[in-house]
């Protein structure tokens, strides 16, 4: 036997592998460690080494993954962590997730993976109010699911001139994509990648609210008809990434049904928003959008890398991005007479529907939320998360040294703390330098963003781990910090 072969790996024993890890998890979710750069120095020189000409034995590197890999790593999962659009996933989809890693490394094949990927597109369309006809397609995360429903305009809207822009390419004719100035800026990416131009998209004026302005639009796209630009598509946010806003999306549908465009719609982040009564009617409109996106992976806590595209048909996906049969796929799994194997159809073509061939199934992780927490229970989670907003931006707009920036539409508040004495300009650096404070030296772990020209402290609350209790703990340390800052103050 060769010493390669002696240190071939280890192919079983996956029990006691996800026990360490499990439990190392379980240590991890104490929270109760310093920030990880306090050790940088350690884990570095430890980690540092040069490529290894000999492999360890497993039990060497799990000691190494586990005592100092995962200890050092992320903040993001903590009960106090509210910053940008991200989240710590809950135990049942870390499960689903590790248990793919092996049963089911692909999602295609005539596997219950397979089934649950389709089943759970399904449960995530209808939770989220999307109607029966939307068919849907997951990717790994907002970026790539705006990417194939733009992918998807772009194919229709040249269609209906009499060209096919995925088989032949576009070139000559001037196009636009319209979005709100509060958009997110992968779709500028997505429109650069799809051969549109980042500066085909139309910023369109918003209100105080961070609402797009339908007559905006309207006057937009009519500029443009006159000096004919082809109308590619028209985006509204169900939930933006500054303050959780949500577009007027019925008045913004119908313009872009009255000048036969694509209507799409990024609810990336706020999509489950829908699941609370208070703020159901904000998505009046929803059922005009041709495609419409959704992030599981931020407010229903899956793991990162999980996007969701859904589309009245999901034909045009095909089109849009097909890669050809190859003969190495087709020949190999299609249109046996008999199904007697699992491998005897590769069953609904996602690689087809999108710009992954090989994918990991992401359903399961999505299923396995959706039937521990059940409707109701999501429901709660996503009314809960809106309520800790509204309970900071109520603070705030009670309190003598904090102001509400914001009415929170979703689980987003806005706020920042207004000592009696400094000129306005200057509220702009204390409140960043508060926030780099409050990170450096508290548990608590928002971020910031400008609403109408003020710089804001910004939590988000999609964290399953987040409590009541924290939130109120963060509104009496920012005021406590803010009230050092300013005792300090020259
Ligand atoms: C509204 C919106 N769309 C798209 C994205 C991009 O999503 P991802 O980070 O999953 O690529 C985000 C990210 O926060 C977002 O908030």
């Amino acid at each position: 036997m060769t010493d390669s072969a002696r240190h071939g790996p280890e192919i079983g024993r996956f029990g006691d592998s996800l026990s360490a890890v499990g439990a190392a998890l379980d240590e991890f979710a104490r929270f109760d460690r310093p920030d990880p750069v306090s050790r940088r120095d350690e884990w570095t020189a430890r980690l540092n080494r040069d490529l290894p000409r000999d492999g360890l034995e497993i039990d060497d590197v799990l000691a190494e993954l586990l005592e100092v890999v995962v200890p050092n790593g992320d903040r993001i999962p903590e009960p106090g962590f509210w910053g940008f659009i991200t989240t710590g996933p809950t135990t049942m989809s870390v499960s689903a997730a590790s248990a793919a890693l092996l049963a089911a490394p692909q999602r295609y094949g005539i596997t219950a993976f397979n089934l649950v990927e389709e089943l759970s597109l399904r449960w995530l369309g209808e939770l989220c109010g999307l109607g029966p006809h939307m068919l849907g397609v997951y990717s790994s995360g907002g970026s790539v699911a705006n990417l194939v429903a733009l992918g998807a305009a772009r194919q229709w809207s040249w269609e209906q001139v009499g060209v096919d822009p995925a088989r032949h390419g576009v070139g000559g004719q001037r196009v636009a994509v319209y979005a709100s100035e509060e958009v997110h800026h992968t779709i500028q990416r997505s429109c650069a990648v799809l051969g549109i131009g980042r500066e085909a998209v139309r910023r369109i004026a918003v209100d105080r609210d961070q609402q797009m302005v339908p007559a905006s639009l309207e006057a937009a796209m009519a500029v443009d008809r006159a000096a004919d630009v082809l109308p590619l598509a028209v985006v509204a946010s169900a939930g933006t990434t500054n303050t959780g806003a949500i577009d007027p999306m019925r008045a913004i549908g119908e313009v872009a049904k009255a000048a036969g465009t694509w209507f799409h719609v990024d609810g990336a982040y706020g999509l489950p928003g829908i699941l609370d009564p208070r703020v159901r009617e904000r998505y009046d409109g929803l059922e005009l959008a041709d495609s419409a996106i959704v992030d599981p992976h931020k407010w229903l806590s899956a793991p990162v890398g999980i996007g969701a595209t859904f589309v009245r048909d999901r034909s045009i996906l095909h089109r849009a991005f097909t890669q050809e049969p190859a003969d190495y796929l087709e020949g190999a799994m299609d249109s046996a007479e008999d199904i007697v194997s699992s491998l005897d159809e590769i069953g609904i073509p996602y690689y087809d529907f999108g710009v992954e061939l090989s994918a990991p199934p992401r359903g399961v992780q999505v299923w396995s939320i959706i039937l521990e927490e059940g409707l109701r229970g999501l429901q709660q989670r996503v009314m809960r998360d809106n309520d800790f907003a509204r309970l900071v931006a109520d603070f705030a707009r009670e309190h003598p040294r904090l102001e509400s920036l914001t009415e929170p539409q979703l689980s987003i508040a806005c706020i920042r703390y207004v000592p009696a004495a400094l000129p306005v300009d200057d509220l702009d650096v204390f409140n960043a330098a508060l926030l780099r404070r409050l990170i450096h030296e508290t548990r608590f772990l928002p971020s910031s963003t400008v609403v109408n020209d003020c710089y804001a402290i910004r939590p988000c609350f999609i964290n399953p781990r987040t409590t009541s209790d924290d939130v109120e703990e963060f509104l009496t340390t920012l005021v406590d910090l803010g009230d050092r800052m300013v005792a300090d103050l020259p």
